[in-house]
């Protein structure tokens, strides 16, 4: 526990009797939500239990329908239009999904709007600029150029200049909404050195995260959301436990599924890759192959191999040597659950439909390409039955679904074409427990049907509930196998690279 502040027990923030409505959705039914000064308050529920709608209305992006919101010293009405303006200097809100612009540079995207960086006449000077930016990479130790565009950077660092962006503001209220998905291991500590040192100086945070083991490491205080409403408020994190809060979330006893085991040595090889490198800087080749219901993980350290082999699998990355083949026909079907969901998983502004069906648009058209409407209803209705997609319906705008039910849509696409491979990078980035259980069985349930399928997961959880077969990627390089009865133990040792 760090050493307490002198007014942690003053609220900085007071919600009452919030709602929202979207349609016929109910997504805040009247919720209380407080936080003090200097406490990083801990925001968990479902995909859908209304969190990022609760901090969007606290933040002003989403104006409620009924409720009282005060931050420091200002109270609004909640449904009231634009009261993000009045509140600007006071609170800072880092939203689920990623809202960089991939065309301008890093300094541009985190001073371009900034006061600092325009001298006398209101010109942005860009000398200004840039020494700011190397001054705030320093400090984060980033090891990023300032005049990279946004859009070529990775995920995790996008997400990371997403973060600086807000906290550089200096405002005493942060809302952080799943900040941690798209980061590594490394990147994800230096997020929380920096949360730690701004709440050591008063700053409150906001913090929304699908992963209970980060909570116990930077929260204080937990509330819990089911269904719009709040079942647990300001709880002390030390009063809790992982399944305490994942029974909370649930509303019932989650039980933890066990691997099942379909492969079978004698089945069908529908992948095979041979000779690969993965780039000039390879020098052993890979071998590799996926067999009619096995899954494979591809586990081992961010950077050393595993995502960029699954996409030079999947056929999207061209490796610098080497072949991928499918013994039984010439190109094999491969499905691919991308990594980062938001810039290659899905089209927000299209519906779940048009969304599912752009996996597979080559098998619904008819001779003069054009889709055929019923085939299409039926074909895109059984795979988000299939992949328990919750949307009021068909045609609803994917960005308006919650972050686990964008990932289901992900999910109904890469299944669109009948593939015989799927290909899955974090298969459960951003998925509430329940969820995650639906997917694995989803998973599970594709290879007893004889489907291969590669998962590339950073998760030992995950990775042991899963994979018949785990292969160690580092370095560029297979570096060990685990085949069938591995035990947790086994899997811990080769990934953290001790043996
Ligand atoms: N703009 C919108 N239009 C229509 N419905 C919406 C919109 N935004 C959210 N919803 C609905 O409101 C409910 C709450 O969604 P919200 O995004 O707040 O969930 P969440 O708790 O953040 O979930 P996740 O962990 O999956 O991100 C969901 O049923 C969602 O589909
Ligand atoms: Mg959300």
């Amino acid at each position: 526990m760090g050493p307490k502040i002198m007014d942690s027990t003053q609220s900085i923030v007071e919600m009452r009797s919030v709602r929202k409505t979207f349609g016929s959705t109910r997504a805040l039914q009247g919720v209380d939500f407080t936080v003090k000064r200097g406490e990083v308050h801990a925001l968990v529920g479902r995909n859908g239990a209304g969190k990022s709608t609760l901090v969007s209305t606290l933040s002003g992006l989403t104006p409620a329908d009924a409720g009282t919101i005060t931050i420091a010293d200002t109270t609004i009405e909640a449904n009231g239009k634009n009261y993000a303006a009045s509140i600007r200097d006071v609170i800072a809100h880092v939203q689920q999904t990623p809202q960089l612009f991939n065309l301008l540079t890093v300094a541009e995207n985190l001073f371009l709007e900034s006061p600092s960086v325009r001298g006398r006449f209101g010109v942005v000077s860009s000398r200004a600029m840039l020494q700011r930016t190397n001054e705030l990479l320093g400090k984060w130790n980033m090891e990023i150029r300032p005049n990279s565009l946004a859009g070529e950077l990775g995920a995790g660092a996008r997400q990371l200049l997403e973060i600086m962006k807000a906290l550089k503001r200096g405002v005493p209220v942060m809302i952080l909404d799943e900040p941690t998905a798209a980061l590594s291991n490394a990147e994800r500590r230096l997020l929380f050195e920096q949360v730690k040192t701004l709440k050591a100086a008063g700053v409150s945070f906001v913090y929304i995260s699908h992963h209970l083991d980060e909570i116990f490491e930077v929260a204080d205080t937990v509330t819990i959301m089911r269904d719009g409403r709040v079942v647990k408020t300001h709880e002390p994190v030390d009063a809790l436990d992982v399944e305490t809060i994942a029974d909370l979330m649930m509303g019932e006893k989650t039980v933890r599924s066990v691997r099942v085991d379909y492969m079978d040595n004698a089945a069908s090889v529908l992948l095979e890759a041979k000779g690969i490198r993965i780039d000039q800087f390879s020098d052993e080749d890979i071998d590799f192959h996926v067999r009619a219901g096995e899954i494979v993980a591809l586990a081992g350290p961010v950077g050393g191999g595993k995502e960029a082999l699954a996409m030079i699998l999947a056929g999207q990355q061209k490796p610098a040597r080497g072949t991928i083949s499918s013994p039984g026909s010439s190109s094999p079907r491969i499905g691919l659950v991308p990594t980062d969901r938001h810039a290659s998983g899905y089209v927000g502004i299209l519906g779940v439909r048009e969304n599912v069906a752009i996996g597979g648009l080559d098998i619904l058209s008819g001779p003069l390409g054009l889709i055929k409407t019923a085939k299409e209803q039926v074909h895109v209705g059984g795979l988000t039955r299939q992949t328990n997609v919750i949307a009021s319906s068909l045609e609803q705008a994917v960005s308006q679904l919650s972050g686990g039910n964008q990932q289901k849509v992900v999910f109904a696409r890469a299944l669109c074409r009948d593939p015989q491979v799927l290909v899955a990078l974090s298969p459960t980035r951003g998925v509430d427990v329940g969820a995650k259980e639906q997917l694995y069985a989803l998973l599970r349930d594709l290879a007893s049907k004889g489907l291969g399928v590669v998962v590339v997961s950073d998760e030992e959880d995950e990775i042991e509930q899963l994979a018949n077969r785990v292969v160690i990627v580092l370095g560029g390089q297979i570096r060990d196998e685990l085949v069938g009865k591995y035990t947790m133990n086994d899997l811990v040792l080769r990934m953290e690279g001790v043996i």
